[in-house]
């Protein structure tokens, strides 16, 4: 009887080191999820509960790791941090301050992703390349950004700061700062506060299939004057 209590001690100081250790060195993170996210109540609970935060520690760890050229460590507890949360993030990517995952299941990061500060991703986003080719080959995120649930940023591109990335966006070009993009290929809708016309500006017109129409009536028109 006095073994198990002692051990269930060992294990109680063992929780609460690990949440004063959280709380310590990730007290950024975890206001910035407070900030972001109007249904968490309190610092216990994002401690607790949140595996976006949970992917976040994994991955600081990992990262360190994976500076220290220990890549097979590093990759375990990347996989360990994916089996109890279902967000993947490689310990080679580069990771900016404050950053949350909300919701999480399904995110993924890619090996040579770089992340601003203050970045906001929802579930089932990725940050990933568009084939095998070696080197940079994931998306570099500007500074407070945030990527909708289930948006895809696939390739060397760069979204310019203070963007907004619409749920379910698949973005394949660079996208310039404050730019709201939406739908497959993202299109740009949003930009410095305006509102793009997109019928008018073709320059900004990213989707092939639209254009195609669009030059398909402009021809059926100028027949129907012929
Ligand atoms: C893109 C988004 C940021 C809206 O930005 P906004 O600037 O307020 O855009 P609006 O609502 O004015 O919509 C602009 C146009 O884009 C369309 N649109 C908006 N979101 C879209 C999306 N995700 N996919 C496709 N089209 C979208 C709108 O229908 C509208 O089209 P219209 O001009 O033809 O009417 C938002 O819709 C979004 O997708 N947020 C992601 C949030 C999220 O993932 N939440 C998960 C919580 S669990």
């Amino acid at each position: 009887m006095v073994y198990l209590i002692n051990i269930l001690i060992i294990l109680l100081a063992i929780f609460v080191i690990k949440l004063v250790f959280i709380w310590i060195f990730f007290y950024a993170d975890i206001k910035a999820a407070q900030k972001r996210d109007p249904a968490a109540k309190s610092f216990l609970e994002i401690i607790l509960l949140y595996p976006g935060l949970h992917a976040l520690v994994y991955y600081r760890i990992a990262h360190a790791l994976y500076k220290m050229r220990l890549f097979f460590l590093a990759r375990l507890l990347s996989q360990v941090a994916r089996f109890f949360t279902g967000i993947e993030i490689h310990p080679g990517a580069k990771i900016g301050k404050r950053f949350f995952i909300d919701h999480g299941l399904g995110v993924v990061i890619g090996e040579t992703a770089i992340v601003g500060n203050d970045v906001l991703l929802y579930q089932g986003s990725t940050l990933g390349g568009t084939g095998i080719v070696k080197g940079k080959r994931h998306p570099t995120i500007g500074s407070n950004v945030v990527i909708g649930a289930g948006a895809k940023i696939l390739g060397n591109i760069v979204i310019g700061d203070n963007s907004y990335i619409g749920a379910n966006a698949v973005v394949i070009k660079d996208v310039p700062p404050n730019s709201t993009v939406v739908g497959v290929p993202g299109r740009i809708t949003k930009q410095d506060g305006k509102k793009m016309d997109i019928s008018l500006d073709h320059a900004q017109i990213l989707d092939p299939i639209m254009q195609t129409i669009e030059e398909l009536q402009d021809r059926v028109k100028d027949l129907e004057k012929k």
